[in-house]
């Protein structure tokens, strides 16, 4: 048996690896170690949530961001984003109409655009929490005050996104210009945990200057944090930023890790990403088969998908809500799964 094989078993029975080991499995591993355990993973989450996907309709509300990373396509610098925001209204027609298509989840996430106070946010989530009672409200809205994020909890908020990127500082730096920091993201990502949000965190494969040691520190990271959710996509280059000529990340290694994060966290919201689907077209479906268990349309409106780009090529940018739930419902269909039409909160 492989020495990647004895890891992946020893994660399985014991729910930890040490960074070594870590670094063992993510050098080392062979397509065949990836089967293996996409196989374990994919096994975990049938026992746990049975043959059924948790979609959640996500609105990207506005691509205004006070910020830079420079990765991302909607960075403050991009002079070439065309830039939208939505209002209330708008935001809770699209989950009026999300709901009516069967979703229970809406997902409010925008770039950090500091001109939706908190009350008008707060009004938000209690207008929606008022007309759907039924359905959970996740916000990905970046990095705020810890009274902001107390604030939208008591309006009803249930779960928080927030990717760490990276639990490596130094790698961090790397990603983000000076005024961001590596403790203020750790430090937030505490805080929605102790406010009682379902937590989400997550990294980017192969973003630029990642090694095998910083995805050994995510590993050992999301073991002791424990989020809720994890999303993770591999890393997509976007022409107007600094990274417009970094390679793409690994669709396999992307694939290989959502499988050790099922291995890792049984119960794991994980979804098989929309970048997951950029990279590869039957890439959501592999995310699937690997051990993922949540997909997250799109439910903005047409008019203004196209200019919510993080990276280059995204999906779904041409379609209405209603065909991506249709879509979606036929892909879940061919590989012998079904959509659910339920909250999908953490067991
Ligand atoms: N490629 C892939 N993912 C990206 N994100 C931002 N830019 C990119 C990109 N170029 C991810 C980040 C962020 C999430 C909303 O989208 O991880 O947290
Ligand atoms: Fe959007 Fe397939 S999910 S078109």
């Amino acid at each position: 048996m492989s020495r990647v094989r004895e890891l992946i078993d020893k994660l399985d029975e014991k729910k930890h690896l040490d960074k070594e080991e870590w670094v063992t499995v993510l050098t080392e591993y062979t397509d065949d170690d990836r089967e293996y355990a996409a196989g374990i993973a994919q096994k975990i989450s049938i026992e746990h949530y049975g043959r059924k996907i948790f979609i959640r309709g996500i609105v990207e509300f506005s691509n205004v961001c006070k910020n830079d990373c420079l990765y991302c396509g909607i960075r403050r610098s991009n002079t070439n984003a065309q830039r939208y925001r939505l209002t209330a209204d708008e935001i809770v027609e699209c989950c009026d109409e999300g709901y009516e298509l069967g979703f229970r989840t809406f997902v409010l996430q925008s770039g950090e655009d500091k001109s939706y106070s908190c009350e008008t946010l707060c009004g938000i989530v209690k207008r929606l929490k008022e007309r759907h009672p039924d359905c959970a409200v996740t916000l990905s809205l970046g990095e705020l005050e810890f009274e902001e994020y107390k604030a939208l909890r008591e309006a009803g908020a249930d779960r928080y996104l927030l990717r760490h990127e990276t639990a490596d500082k130094a790698h961090y730096e790397k990603l983000h210009p000076a005024e961001m920091s590596w403790e203020n993201r750790m430090e937030c990502l505490r805080q929605l945990k102790e406010l009682g949000y379902q937590t989400g965190a997550g990294i980017m494969v192969g973003s630029p200057y990642q090694t095998a040691e910083c995805i050994a520190e995510d590993m050992l990271f999301f073991e002791s944090f424990k989020p809720e959710m994890i999303g993770i996509g591999p890393f997509l280059p976007h022409k107007d930023t600094p990274f417009r000529d970094e390679p793409k990340g690994s669709y396999e290694l992307t694939l290989f890790l959502l499988s050790l994060c099922r291995i890792l966290l049984p119960r794991v919201l994980l979804p098989a990403t929309t970048a997951l689907g950029t990279i590869n077209p039957l890439g959501r479906e592999a995310g699937v088969k690997a051990g993922a268990n949540v997909i997250m349309p799109n439910l903005s409106p047409a008019a203004v998908r196209k200019k919510y780009m993080l990276y280059d090529n995204k999906i779904c940018t041409g379609d209405e809500s209603a065909q991506c739930r249709g879509c979606l419902e036929q892909r879940m269909k061919s590989i012998g799964y079904e959509v659910a039409i339920t909250r999908g909160d953490f067991k």
